[in-house]
């Protein structure tokens, strides 16, 4: 499948190297075309991928991962939004803000940055997921050991249902996926993140996550 994925930081390269390794054919967008990040990894990964803008990703994928800066995604997605159009637009980014001495969420609550971007892009779908486990987990969860989940939400179920495909072939089994319902949960997801900061220290790693135990 041709697969578009925004963003060439450490979570764009992941997610893209991971769908290469799973014979998809990527394009990996940045802001302007020659992105060096962009145009190094493609030189490793051979004629599956690609780069471009972010509209020329937008505009290569079926599906569209957005794994840029919380601060920018909502530009970003604007500026591929034709491009955007009918897709399944999966989420990855978290609206943090580091400038103070905690770390705060820069829009939450009663909003979310994937609504802003739903909101950028209204002719996309926009799923949420992936937000809440570092990068090298997203793409293998076997690196965390147990029954953990990975939360999804957004406002068309087709959307949900392609994206906990791509999740499964990452290694995410459906019945670890959990179903939170339209894209206000990703308010929750988003604001789990102040959490999962925390857990950092205590856990001295990246590599961990939550699993549900119901009584
Ligand atoms: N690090 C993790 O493990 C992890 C885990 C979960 C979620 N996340 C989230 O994933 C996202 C990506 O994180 P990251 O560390 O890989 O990369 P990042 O450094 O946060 O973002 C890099 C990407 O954002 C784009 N960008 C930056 N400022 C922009 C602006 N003003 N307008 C438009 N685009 C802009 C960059 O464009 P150029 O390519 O043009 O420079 C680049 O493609 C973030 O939202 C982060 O919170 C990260």
């Amino acid at each position: 499948m041709r697969i578009g994925v925004l963003g060439t930081g450490t979570v764009g390269q992941a997610i893209a190297t991971r769908l290469c390794e799973l014979q998809h054919e990527v394009c990996m967008g940045s802001r302007e075309a020659g992105n060096e990040k962009a145009a190094a990894w493609a030189a490793h990964h051979g004629p599956s991928s690609s780069t471009g803008t972010f509209a020329d990703a937008a505009a290569f994928g079926a599906i569209v991962f957005n794994c840029t800066a919380g601060r920018g995604s909502v530009a970003a997605v604007t500026s591929a939004a034709p491009q955007l159009a009918g897709k399944v637009l999966i989420d990855v980014t978290n609206p943090l803000d580091h400038s103070g001495d905690t770390t705060t969420l820069f829009v939450g609550n009663d909003d979310s940055l994937a609504e802003s971007i739903q909101r950028a892009v209204p002719e996309a779908n926009v799923v949420k997921t992936l937000n809440t486990v570092n990068n090298a987990v997203m793409v293998d969860p076997s690196l965390v050991p147990g029954d953990h989940v990975m939360f999804v939400s957004g406002d068309d179920e087709g959307a949900k249902a392609t994206a906990t495909l791509l999740l499964e072939q990452f290694g995410w089994p459906p019945e670890r996926v959990v179903d939170l319902g339209d894209l206000t949960a990703a308010r929750a997801q988003e604001a789990y993140l102040l959490l999962w900061i925390k857990l950092m220290k205590p856990l001295g790693g990246f590599n961990f996550n939550v699993a549900i135990q119901q009584g």
